[in-house]
């Protein structure tokens, strides 16, 4: 019985132990992403159809001169309100390599709407080549692979500063209150106006980091929507099954007393 009770004990000790060092660390030194109030956030959040357009303006004109989005088709563009003419277009503006022609050399083609968008490197090393010696990684998941991850991206495009007076920035290292360590090989990828949007909104930097992350956002989940209205469609159901047996209930047991 003491045996038990012991075992018992150290048991709980050793999980309460765990659970207090993990959410430590899970805490870590990590600057903590600011809060931001997103369209796609909440029970009946949707991606907001004008941002998420001139997200793909910011994406295209900024960020891709540097990060792919492999897991991304010019097609899909369309599940968000481009036209297949538009699609068309944006796909047709770049060049992608060809299957081999007759004397098996490859040459380049104007890409079409299956293809996927254009990695800017040819491979690892010549993206590490051009930035330093630092990867710029592939942002079709990074939403879901960073922890409250629009919030943090959202953070990061807009928290570069100068650093704190005595703090060294080494050589092609920039100062960024809201990146873990503070010392980022991304220079400051936004400026006021840094885009020309098509709807004329004015691009703040603060404009173009919301709207890129609520177009990398739907990027890294586009199913996002239809989740959520069939979290609707399921608990609507789950109500009205408890009401109807509700009903069934009280009939059943009318005549007990
Ligand atoms: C000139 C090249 C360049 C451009 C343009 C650029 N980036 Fe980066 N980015 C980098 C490099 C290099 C890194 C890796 C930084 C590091 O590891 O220190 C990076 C890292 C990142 C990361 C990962 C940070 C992390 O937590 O590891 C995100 C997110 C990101 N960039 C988003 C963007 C977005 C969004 C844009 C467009 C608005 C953009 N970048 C434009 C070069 C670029």
């Amino acid at each position: 019985m003491n045996m038990i009770r012991t075992a018992l004990v150290a048991g709980v000790v050793a999980v309460t132990a765990s659970m207090t060092f993990s959410s430590a660390n899970a805490a870590g030194d990590a600057p903590h992403a600011p809060e931001h109030h997103w369209s796609f956030s909440g029970l009946f959040g949707t991606y907001d159809r004008a941002a998420l357009r001139r997200g793909f303006e910011v994406y295209n004109g900024v960020c891709a001169g540097c990060h792919s989005l492999r897991l991304v088709a010019y097609r899909n563009l369309m599940d968000i309100g481009f036209t297949e003419a538009e699609v068309k277009a944006i796909a047709a503006d770049v060049d992608v390599p060809a299957e081999p022609n007759e004397e098996g050399e490859i040459e380049d083609r104007p890409g079409i709407p299956a293809d996927k968008f254009k990695s800017p490197f040819a491979n690892e090393n010549a993206a590490r080549a051009s930035n330093g010696g630092a990867l710029p990684p592939d942002l079709s998941l990074i939403i879901k692979a960073r922890l409250n991850g629009s919030n943090y991206v959202n953070g990061l495009l807009t928290g570069y500063t100068d650093a704190p007076a005595g703090e060294e920035v080494p050589e092609g290292m920039y100062y960024n209150a809201n990146f873990s360590g503070h010392l980022i090989a991304m220079a400051p990828p936004l400026s006021d106006e840094g885009v020309d949007y098509a709807d004329k909104t004015k691009a703040t930097v603060k404009q173009q980091a919301e709207d890129v992350v609520t177009f990398l956002t739907w990027a890294a989940q586009p199913e996002l929507e239809e989740r959520k209205r069939m979290g609707i469609k399921v608990i609507l159901f789950l109500l009205l099954m408890t009401g109807l047996l509700y009903v069934l209930k009280r009939r059943i047991w009318a005549d007990v007393h």
